[in-house]
């Protein structure tokens, strides 16, 4: 029988080249913050996390994603820190990243108009490189790991025998530039 509810989250997904560049940072920063690094198949930016949401809301997030009309862009990320309460090391961008705010915007507004919790802090665009860290690593990338993105996902965060997974619900492409 299908759940009655679903932890649900909009993300963003690297291509094959800044996945496998972005999963050996990974491997790296994990040991040095005392964490566990992120599966290669996990890596993900997450747009906007909605929460735990009755299955019948589905439909909704999936005809207000719909209507989100953000441009495609090349995200650039260069920047290692961490969440020191959550024991995260994440890979963020030391510069602004207009394509990104403007899908996230777009998005939160929309949410926002169909009464879907909508984060009030600060976005803050991160993906997360390792779990259970103990030391917050703070350095920059000499070169960003970059790519372009085409489209957005709405995802579901299942526990499965196997472990912790995620479930790709719905895909949406970006406007091309
Ligand atoms: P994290 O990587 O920083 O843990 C699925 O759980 C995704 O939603 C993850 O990217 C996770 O971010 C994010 N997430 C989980 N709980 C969240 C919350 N309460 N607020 C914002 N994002 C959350």
């Amino acid at each position: 029988m299908a759940a009655l509810t679903q932890r649900l989250f909009f993300a963003l997904w690297p291509d094959e080249p800044a996945r496998a560049m972005i999963a050996g940072l990974a491997r790296e920063v994990a040991p040095e913050s005392g964490g566990r690094p992120t599966a290669l198949n996990h890596i993900h930016l997450t747009l906007a996390f909605v929460g735990e949401q009755p299955a019948i809301r589905v439909d909704s997030l999936r005809r207000l994603a719909g209507v989100v009309r953000a441009r495609a862009f090349m995200l650039a990320l260069d920047e290692i820190g961490g969440f020191r309460r959550a024991g995260i090391a994440w890979l963020g961008a030391s510069t602004a990243q207009p394509g990104l705010t403007a899908l996230h915007d777009d998005l939160a507004h929309a949410l926002q108009s169909r009464g879907f919790p909508v984060d009030q802090r600060p976005y803050a665009p991160h993906l997360t490189l390792a779990r259970r860290s103990t030391t917050v690593i703070d350095r920059r990338l000499s070169q960003p790991i970059r790519w372009r993105v085409n489209s957005f996902t709405l995802m579901a965060s299942e526990l499965a025998p196997s472990g912790p997974g995620y479930r790709t619900i719905a895909e949406w492409p970006l406007v091309a530039a």
